[in-house]
Order: C-alpha cells, then sequence, then structure tokens
C-alpha cells in the first residue's frame, strides 16, 4: 500500500510516499526558515499561508518524482498534532480532501509518533519493545515504546524543551533564529570550562528541567567580556551540560525498564556531540542505539507516511472529520483511531 504523508505542524511542509514493502519512494521538504528568521521566531499566521502555497504543488512534486499517480494510492496520512493550530488545519484539511476526491483513507498522525518511528526508516531499524528519547523544538520526553500506538511516558520536561533551551541560548549569544545548530557550530571552537548544572539529575526520576540552564548561561555571559571565544566556551558548556543530562536519564530509563534498545529522535538529534555523549553511554551498558539519517531528525513527510501506514495497516482510519489538536498528549495518540 502506498500512503502518501503531509507535514504541516509547524514552519516546514513537508510530503512523501511511503509503501509498506518497497519503503520511501519519495519525499520533499520546504522550510520557512528563512521567512520567520527576520521576525526571530516562528509567525503562525504567516506559517499556515505558506502551507498553504506550498502543500499542493509539493504533492504533486512527490508523485511525479516517484513515478506515481494519485490512484496508486492507498492512504493519506497527516500531521493532526501537536502543532500551530492554522498550521495544522491545512494539512488535515487538504488530506482529508484528497482522500474523499480519491476515494482512499485518511489517518491523523501525532507529530511526536512520526518522530518516534523516524529510525524505522534506516536500514537496520530497531525492533520493539525500545526507550526513545524525544528531543525537539517543543519536547523533551522520554518513552518506554512497547507496539505502534502503545507509549507509556516515562519523563518529560518540566519547564523549556531541550531545543527551546538551545534557541534560547542561541539568542542570548547573538547567533539567530534558530540557533540550534549554530550554537552546536560555534561550540566547536570552544572549551567547556564554566561547571553548568546537569539539572535534576541529583535526585530520582526521569523528568527534566532546561530553564535552569538557560538562566545559568545568561549570568555566565553577563559575567564574561563577551569575546568571540568567551562565547564559544559558554557554548561548549551549556552543550555538554544538556548532553550528560540526557545520558544520565536515557541510562536510568533503560535500567528501570530493562530495555536494551534507546531510539534518539528529533531536531536536536542531528546534534554530533549528543550523539556521541549518548552513543559511548549505550556502548558502556550493552544497549543498541538508534538515530534517525541527519534530514529525518528535524519535521518531514517521511516520518508521517511511515507512522501512517503502520496505523492503516492497523485497520485504523479517521472518519470523514478534520482532526486537527494543537495540543495533545502522545499516550493518548489510540484515540485518534
Ligand atoms: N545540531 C543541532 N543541535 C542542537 N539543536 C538542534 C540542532 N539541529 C536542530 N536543532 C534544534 O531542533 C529544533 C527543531 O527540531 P524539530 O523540527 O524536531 O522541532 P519542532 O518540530 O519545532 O518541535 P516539535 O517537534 O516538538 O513540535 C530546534 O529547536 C533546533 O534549534
Ligand atoms: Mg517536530
Amino acid at each position: 500500500m502506498y500512503v502518501l504523508g503531509i507535514e504541516t505542524s509547524c514552519d516546514e511542509t513537508g510530503v512523501a510516499i511511503y509503501h509498506d514493502q518497497f519503503g520511501l519512494m519519495g519525499h520533499c521538504l520546504y522550510s520557512q526558515v528563512d521567512m520567520h528568521s527576520e521576525y526571530g521566531g516562528v509567525v503562525p499566521e504567516l506559517a499556515s499561508r505558506d502551507h498553504i502555497r506550498k502543500l499542493v504543488p509539493l504533492i504533486k512534486q512527490v508523485l511525479q518524482e516517484s513515478y506515481l499517480k494519485s490512484n496508486d494510492m492507498g492512504g493519506i496520512a497527516y500531521t493532526a498534532g501537536p502543532g500551530l493550530m492554522g498550521a495544522l488545519l491545512v494539512g488535515a484539511s487538504t488530506a482529508r480532501s484528497l482522500a474523499w476526491a480519491w476515494q482512499i483513507p485518511a489517518i491523523a498522525v501525532h507529530h511526536m509518533e512520526g518522530h518516534l518511528l523516524a529510525p524505522m526508516l534506516e536500514k537496520n531499524p530497531p525492533e520493539m519493545p525500545f526507550v526513545a528519547l524525544l528531543i525537539s523544538g517543543g519536547h523533551t520526553l522520554l518513552i518506554q515504546v512497547e507496539n505502534i500506538g502503545s507509549y507509556r511516558l516515562l519523563g518529560e520536561s518540566l519547564d523549556d524543551a531541550v531545543g527551546e533551551a538551545f534557541d534560547k541560548t542561541a539568542k542570548m549569544l547573538g547567533l539567530g533564529y534558530p540557533g540550534g545548530a549554530k550554537l552546536s557550530s560555534l561550540a566547536k571552537q570552544g572549551q567547556p570550562k564554566h561547571k553548568f548544572p546537569r539539572p535534576m539529575t541529583d535526585r530520582p526520576g526521569l523528568d527534566f528541567s532546561f530553564s535552569g540552564l538557560k538562566t545559568f548561561a545568561l549570568n555566565t555571559i553577563n559575567a564574561s567580556e563577551n569575546t568571540e571565544q568567551d562565547k564559544a566556551d559558554i557554548a561548549a558548556a551549556f552543550q555538554n551540560a544538556v548532553a550528560d543530562t540526557l545520558s544520565i536519564k536515557c541510562k536510568r530509563a533503560l535500567q528501570q525498564s530493562g530495555l536494551k534498545k534507546l531510539v534518539v529522535a528529533g531536531g536536536v538529534s542531528a546534534n554530533q556531540h549528543i550523539r556521541a555523549t549518548l552513543t559511548e553511554m549505550a556502548n558502556k551498558e550493552q544497549v543498541a542505539i538508534h538515530f534517525p539519517r541527519l534530514e529525518f531528525c528535524t519535521d518531514n513527510g517521511a516520518m508521517i507516511a511511515y507512522a501512517g501506514c503502520q496505523r492503516l495497516l492497523l485497520g485504523q482510519q479517521q472518519d470523514l472529520e478534520i482532526f486537527a489538536r494543537p495540543r495533545w498528549p502522545i499516550n493518548d495518540t489510540l484515540t485518534a483511531s
């Protein structure tokens, strides 16, 4: 079955086609980042309008590049939440309308389920069950994954998401928006001289807190002479603290669950230092570790096509409603079917 996947939850329009046996047939992505960077963050109304402009041409492009036609499609998967309401509605209403016109089922996909399953698109996909660490612009989640749709939340951030902390710290260092990847490049030139805390690691539990690290970064910046080297040193110390904190909590989750597989996904999983720190921990613990390829760490249509295909194969689908939820807990995804 060929499944068309549509992602429009935030500032990226992503479209892909996945086949349950042949794998990923094609995918394309349009990022709005240049448009929003002028404003220092995502402007929701502009995001929605741009999705309207880009979505249909991208669907045509993916069909053409995959040498497929609309009547080859067996289903349409769309991101139904969490995300920006207007942006979600563009994807949901387009997907729902096309599914109706093409007489095929539509399935609403949870955006974080998409991120969670992105490593399944790689050559040696992990078998379930596993522990998943999802680190993105809006979420920091530790999840025990038993099966498609069976997700137990083990821990989450009580305040800022990791990506948000990266972006805010990058802004303080004058790196622009979105700053996660820029902070990471700057950190390569620095030494982690400053001793940043490893938040919430000195007490039991699997929750996170990253807003204190951001404040610690601000105080360190204010106390420095703010030279390029100072900025690089602060970036390196911040990044080290994030990586160590994530590693300590993942190790704890693996030990508590007794599972021997760790999946790391979401935009921040593109960070090379975080990948290296988590891989070192996993090797020590004799745990297999899986990441998506770099282009599927951030938002994309491929992960939505994959997740939707798995759910359609389980016989799930949406009725004729346009389903969109700006807030949607991941352990509630079964209600979408
Ligand atoms: N190399 C990197 N190092 C650190 N952070 C990074 C890197 N590359 C991307 N990021 C961060 O990843 C985030 C974007 O990831 P993603 O697209 O998954 O998030 P989102 O879709 O905005 O949020 P969510 O998925 O929670 O709704 C941004 O915060 C960005 O700064
Ligand atoms: Mg995302």
